[in-house]
């Protein structure tokens, strides 16, 4: 497969995808809209929102794809001092959501530990997005850093 080929095919999945996130926004709000139960409105409202976020990182895929677009060294090297302090962050949000399922543990409080378990998932999923960019940093940079 050619470059242009390739860019096509990837350029055609994140558009058919991104159809698939709109219907992602529109069956969430309408299945919030038809329960009163606060726990399906929060999730149907978190999946909303990551539907949306979904489909603005394809749009910025295309973009990138489309453009000349590339990540320079000194781009990452300007923020990573805030970046590595935010990772810091992180990590505490992550300690406090292992304590608060360590103190759920086998307390038949599903709401909460289905809850909690999520906030973990999703402070998890910070850390590795910031911890992937670091491995990109180091790529770029002769000597690592
Ligand atoms: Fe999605
Ligand atoms: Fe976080």
């Amino acid at each position: 497969m050619s470059t242009k080929e390739l860019q096509e095919k990837l350029v055609a999945n994140m558009e058919r995808w991104q159809k698939v996130e709109d219907t992602a926004v529109k069956t969430t709000e309408d299945i919030a809209n038809k329960t009163n139960n606060p726990v399906v409105k929060h999730v149907m409202k978190i999946i909303k929102r990551d539907s949306e976020m979904h489909k603005l990182t394809q749009q910025l895929i295309i973009d990138t794809l489309q453009g000349t677009y590339t990540m320079t060294p000194d781009e990452l090297a300007d923020v990573w001092g805030s970046i590595e302090k935010h990772i810091e962050t992180e990590l505490q949000t992550i300690e406090l959501a292992k304590e608060a399922k360590a103190y759920l543990k086998d307390k038949k409080m599903t709401v909460q530990e289905y809850l909690v378990e999520y906030l973990l998932v999703d402070e998890e999923k910070h850390n590795a997005l910031l911890e992937q960019l670091a491995t990109i940093k180091k790529g770029m940079y002769p000597y690592g850093s």
